[in-house]
């Protein structure tokens, strides 16, 4: 029995394959390399001392995903292969909608001709917008995301929940906060990709002279510091999340539809200013910035009440916004040796 894992050489995706193969499941990875890069593949085996099988294509190639089902008893899906920045969303919202949702589609279709079920979908807290009240619980009512890439996002739930319903599948839904840090091996971690759209690898980079100074977007906001509020995970943490929740459907043998939702983060709100700080604590650097007008679709404040994972999946994050980021720092270090 095998785990289908898609974009399993990305951030997310890799960090949750070594988690994987640490549980002894057998892991099937496809990932066509637009958002990654394949060291990253030798990198996942010199950690775990594990082989994950891995075809490098896109998921919207049917075909290509067909004969994988076909070569692999498949008994569950974790699914991270999307489009993320959501700046780019506003200006390829075709793309993202195409990109996004056709590959979802395409392995439904594969899970529905031959009765598969434990698909767990990478979502984001994103599906909340800005929530009224914090912290953010499952059942606070969504609100039309302001970016495509938010809104591929909840559509995506509303697909998995029909899939889920119409064959009596189960599926969860893992809402994430800000995922950040890398593995304390600094052989995996978040690759940069051209200039960062997120927080913390725009810190990291400015830390280390890549970029001059780091643009705070805003200090206007209604916080103690003006700036805006997230909840940062440590990225092993949510990896390990991603476990307890495949284990637990592969547990629920009901032959009903399950639906789970789950909000991962950490539970506690840190701004802006305070993450640019605990990293200048955590590593001893300086990151030089200058405050800025907002940035166009930001929210001022999102936490996660994460009361339910930690009862239904006996999970809780367990690792601090500064060990977080020393991790951050150790990967740059290893990038330098790379030259990436
Ligand atoms: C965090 C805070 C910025 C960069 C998005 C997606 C979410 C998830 C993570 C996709 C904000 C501020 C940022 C910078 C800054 N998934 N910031 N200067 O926007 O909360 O969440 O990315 O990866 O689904 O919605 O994350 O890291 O971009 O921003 O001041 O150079 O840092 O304004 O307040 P965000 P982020």
């Amino acid at each position: 029995m095998a785990i289908l894992v898609t974009g399993g050489l990305g951030y997310i995706g890799s960090h949750t394959v070594v988690e994987l193969l640490n549980n002894n499941f057998e892991v099937v990875i496809v990932d066509d390399l637009s958002h990654s890069e394949r060291f990253i593949l030798k990198n996942i085996e010199e950690i775990t001392g594990k082989k994950p099988v891995f075809y490098p294509f896109d998921l919207k190639r049917k075909e290509l995903l067909t004969q994988v089902f076909d070569a692999h008893e498949i008994d569950g899906c974790i699914n991270f292969a999307a489009f993320k920045a959501v700046g780019e969303s506003q200006v390829k919202p075709v793309d993202y909608y195409e990109n996004n949702l056709f590959s979802l589609i395409n392995i439904l279709q594969e899970f529905k001709e031959r009765g598969i079920s434990n698909f767990i979908f990478s979502s984001s807290c994103t599906v909340y917008g800005q929530a009224d009240e914090m912290p953010i619980h499952e059942n606070t009512p969504l609100k039309m995301p302001e970016s495509v890439y938010g809104k591929t996002k909840q559509m995506g739930e509303e697909i998995l929940i029909d899939f889920a319903k119409a064959y009596h599948r189960k599926i969860s839904l893992l809402r994430y906060f800000n995922p950040i840090g890398a593995h304390p091996s600094a052989k995996i971690g978040e690759l940069p990709i051209g200039v960062p759209n997120n927080l913390v690898p725009f810190v990291m980079q400015t830390a280390a002279g890549i970029r001059e100074k780091l643009n705070v977007w805003g200090n206007d906001y209604p916080t103690e510091d003006g700036t805006a509020v997230r909840d940062y995970i440590y990225i092993v943490d949510l990896a390990k999340a991603h476990v307890a929740a495949l284990k637990k459907l592969m547990a629920d043998d009901s032959d009903h539809a399950v639906v789970d939702i789950f909000n991962l983060g950490t539970g506690k709100g840190s701004s802006v200013l305070e993450v640019v700080k605990a990293f200048e604590t955590a590593n001893d650097v300086k990151v030089p910035y200058q405050i800025c007008d907002r940035r166009e679709g930001d929210i001022t404040i999102a936490y996660a009440n994460v009361d339910k994972a930690q009862k239904e999946l006996n999970w809780k994050s367990e690792t601090s916004l500064e060990e977080a980021l020393r991790t951050v720092w150790q990967w740059q270090k290893y990038l330098e040796t790379r030259n990436t």
